[in-house]
C-alpha cells in the first residue's frame, strides 16, 4: 500500500472489539493519529496501552454521547466500527426492543457519529475518508438476522447517500460488508456445528474471516490508493454473496 496516514486523524469507533482493534493497529502502523472508540474508557485501556492510540468513549445510542464527544473533533477519517449484534430472531418472535436497540446503536448512532464527523471534516477542507461497517448480512437473507439485517441495510444506504452529498468536498464514503469473523459477536451463533458446517459448505472459500481480513480492506479503502473509489459496498465474504 502507498499510502501511509501521517498527519491524518482518523476515529475508529468500536475499537475495544475484534475488526475495530485490527484496524487501529493496522492504521497506528501505518502512521495515522488514531482516537480509538467504545463505549467506556476501561474497554479502551489495551488497545491503548498496545498501539499508543488517543481514546475517546462515548455511547453510540445516545446523541448528547455523540455530539459532546464528536462535535468540533478535527478528524480526516472515521471508520464507523462500533454495533451490537441484537438476537438470533424470526420477522414472527423478534423481541421489538431488541430491534429498537440494534438499529439505535448500528444505524442511528453510525449516522450521528457521520453528521458531526463530516462538519468537522468539510470545515478542514481536507478532504477524507469514511469506512462503514456493514455485513453480508445487509446482502442476503440470513436466518435468524431480522433486526440485525436491517439495521446494517440501513447502514448501506447511509453509505450511498453520504458518498453522493459528501462527495463534492472530497470526502469518500464506503462500506464493508463481512462474512463472519469469530469475536465474542457472532461465535455464539455461528459457531454451532449445525449452524457453521452448511453455511461454509456454500461458501467458496468455506472459511470465516479473521479480523485482519476485514481491516485490511477498511484501510484500503480509507487510503489513496482507493482515491476513485466512493459509495461502494464490498464484500469481504469468501465469496459467499456472489454463488
Ligand atoms: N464479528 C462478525 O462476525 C461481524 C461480521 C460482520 C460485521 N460485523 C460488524 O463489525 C463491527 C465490529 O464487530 P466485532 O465483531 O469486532 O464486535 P465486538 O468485538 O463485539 O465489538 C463491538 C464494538 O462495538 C462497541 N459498541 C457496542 N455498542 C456500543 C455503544 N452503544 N456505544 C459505543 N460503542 C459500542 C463495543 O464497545 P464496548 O466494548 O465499549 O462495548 C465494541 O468496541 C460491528 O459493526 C459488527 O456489526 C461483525
Amino acid at each position: 500500500m502507498t499510502t501511509n496516514f501521517d498527519g491524518r486523524t482518523i476515529l475508529v469507533t468500536g475499537a475495544s472489539g475484534g475488526i475495530g482493534g485490527a484496524t487501529v493497529r493496522r492504521l497506528v502502523a501505518a502512521g495515522a493519529d488514531v482516537i480509538a472508540s467504545g463505549s467506556d474508557e476501561a474497554g479502551l485501556e489495551a488497545i491503548a496501552a498496545e498501539t499508543g492510540c488517543r481514546t475517546l468513549a462515548f455511547d453510540l445510542a445516545s446523541e448528547d454521547s455523540v455530539r459532546g464527544a464528536v462535535e468540533g473533533l478535527d478528524l480526516w477519517g472515521v471508520v464507523n466500527c462500533g454495533g451490537f449484534g441484537g438476537e438470533i430472531a424470526t420477522p414472527m418472535d423478534t423481541d421489538i426492543a431488541v430491534f429498537d436497540k440494534v438499529i439505535s446503536v448500528n444505524t442511528r448512532g453510525l449516522l450521528l457519529v457521520t453528521k458531526y464527523a463530516s462538519a468537522s471534516m468539510i470545515r478542514l477542507g481536507q478532504g477524507g475518508s469514511i469506512v462503514n461497517v456493514s455485513s453480508q448480512a445487509a446482502l442476503v437473507a440470513l436466518k435468524g438476522h431480522v433486526s440485525y439485517a436491517a439495521s446494517k441495510a440501513g447502514v448501506d444506504s447511509i453509505t450511498r447517500v453520504s458518498a453522493l452529498e459528501l462527495g463534492p468536498h472530497g470526502i469518500r464514503v464506503n462500506s464493508v460488508n463481512p462474512t463472519v469473523v469469530m469475536t465474542p459477536m457472532s461465535a455464539g451463533y455461528w459457531g454451532q456445528p449445525e449452524i457453521q458446517d452448511p453455511f461454509l459448505q456454500q461458501m467458496p472459500l468455506g472459511r470465516w474471516a479473521t479480523e485482519d481480513e476485514i481491516a485490511g480492506p477498511i484501510v484500503f479503502l480509507l487510503s489513496d490508493d482507493a482515491s476513485m473509489i466512493t459509495g461502494a459496498i464490498l464484500p469481504i465474504d469468501g465469496g459467499f454473496t456472489a454463488v
